[in-house]
């Protein structure tokens, strides 16, 4: 019903909209010198607030990243992909509070008890309106700390370019949405596809896997009765499978508990991800899964081997990501507040 609702409202908005649509399609593209004059400090004050936080604490390098690739990847529809300044892309709207009268992403199954990093947001969007009053988008601070934090992580450095605007609408039903642990990878690369990325940023992408942690809920089901065998995943490794069996045992209470995604070198951004991943070290169906078809087993074994290639492909994959669904020129706003729409 809600459902229904919404679609029909977005219906009558298209064909009133035309005009505009064809004037935005003609302005604006991101720039790598977009705050050069406005905000020459952005990149300091980004990777200050960046550090501090990995400082403080190691594994908000992780978090961070994975709020980045959480915003940008929020459903797109046929119409939102015409209408621009209605596609919900990388345009912050993760960041958004609820408000009485919006549900935002936050509270959305991928995000609720497992998003984090938003207090580092704000800290570093303090700083930023200090400096440069009103000039810097959210969107693009969540880049660029998702560059920084690779980067201080020990992973590589890519030039980021710059100019996205904030939206200024977040979808709950659209983030319950995003990419699930338990699909299979024909569906997550659908949803790849469907952004304009292909293959091989589902593999280079997957490496972001590298650092940080899931909860036992998110693997859980490869343990004890996989897929309704009786038995655990047989892609999982026997020694890793003994040892996430203790720390996840079956009764529900274990839901929260925090395992290493790359438990050789978790807190390194480095290509281990993808040796564990030869070595059915996995630790998600959805990353074990990249072993299972024979085009991505190969790209898989190449980043195994060759470090250099993967960073660079991480790079040109994260530029990629991060034009999904942007917003440009004068369309959605430059917030004062990342949690709120001005
Ligand atoms: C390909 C589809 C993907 C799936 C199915 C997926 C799924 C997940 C899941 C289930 C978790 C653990 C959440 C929890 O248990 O609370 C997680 C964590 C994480 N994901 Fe992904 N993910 C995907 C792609 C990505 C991409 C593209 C990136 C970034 C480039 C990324 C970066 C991360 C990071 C860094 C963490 C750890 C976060 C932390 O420790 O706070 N993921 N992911
Ligand atoms: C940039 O930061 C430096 C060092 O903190 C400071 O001296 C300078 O005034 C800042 N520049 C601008 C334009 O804010
Ligand atoms: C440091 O990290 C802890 C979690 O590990 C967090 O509770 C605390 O607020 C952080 N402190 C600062 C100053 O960021
Ligand atoms: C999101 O996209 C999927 C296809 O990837 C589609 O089945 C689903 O209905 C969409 N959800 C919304 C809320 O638009
Ligand atoms: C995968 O996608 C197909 C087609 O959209 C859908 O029917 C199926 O339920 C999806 N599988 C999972 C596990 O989400
Ligand atoms: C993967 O297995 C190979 C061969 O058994 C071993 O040399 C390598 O150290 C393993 N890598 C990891 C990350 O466990
Ligand atoms: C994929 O690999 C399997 C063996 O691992 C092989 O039997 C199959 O023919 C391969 N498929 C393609 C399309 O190469």
């Amino acid at each position: 019903m809600e459902q229904q609702r919404q679609s029909s409202s977005r219906l009558s908005f298209l064909h009133l909209s035309c005009v505009i649509f064809l004037s935005t399609l003609v302005s604006c593209q991101l720039d790598y010198k977009y705050y050069d004059d406005t905000c020459p400090n952005l990149t300091r004050i980004v990777r200050y607030g960046v550090w501090s936080a990995i400082s403080n604490d190691t594994r908000m390098a992780a978090s961070l990243l994975r709020l980045h690739f959480h915003d940008c990847f929020v459903n797109l529809t046929a119409e939102t992909i015409l209408f621009h300044f209605l596609m919900q892309g990388c345009d912050g709207s993760v960041l958004l509070d609820d408000t009485s009268t919006t549900k935002g992403e936050k509270n959305a199954f991928p995000n609720r008890n497992s998003a984090r990093g938003f207090e580092v947001i704000d800290a570093i969007k303090a700083n930023l309106e200090k400096a440069c009053p009103a000039t810097v988008s959210c969107t693009d601070i969540l880049t660029l700390v998702a560059r920084e934090a690779v980067f201080l992580g020990g992973g590589p450095f890519w030039a980021v370019p710059l100019g996205r605007r904030d939206g200024l609408t977040a979808s709950e039903s659209e983030a319950n949405n995003l990419p699930s642990p338990f699909e299979p990878l024909e569906n997550i690369t659908a949803k790849f596809t469907a952004r304009g990325l292909d293959l091989k940023d589902v593999v280079v992408l997957s490496g972001g896997h590298t650092i940080g942690f899931a909860q036992c809920l998110s693997f859980k089901n490869r343990l004890f009765d996989f897929s309704g065998s009786g038995k655990p995943d047989p892609t999982l490794d026997a020694s890793l499978l003994q040892s996430l069996q203790s720390t996840c045992p079956s009764q529900a209470d274990s839901d929260t508990k925090l395992v290493a995604l790359d438990s050789v070198t978790t807190n390194k951004f480095d290509n281990i991800y993808f040796q564990n991943l030869v070595n059915k070290s996995g630790l998600l169906q959805s990353d074990q899964a990249l072993m299972g078809d024979n085009r991505t087993a190969a790209m898989v074994q190449y980043y195994s081997k060759y470090p250099y290639f993967f960073s660079k492909d991480f790079g040109a994959s994260m530029v990629r990501m991060a034009k999904i669904g942007v917003l440009t020129g004068q369309d959605g706003e430059i917030r004062k507040n990342c949690r709120v729409v001005n």
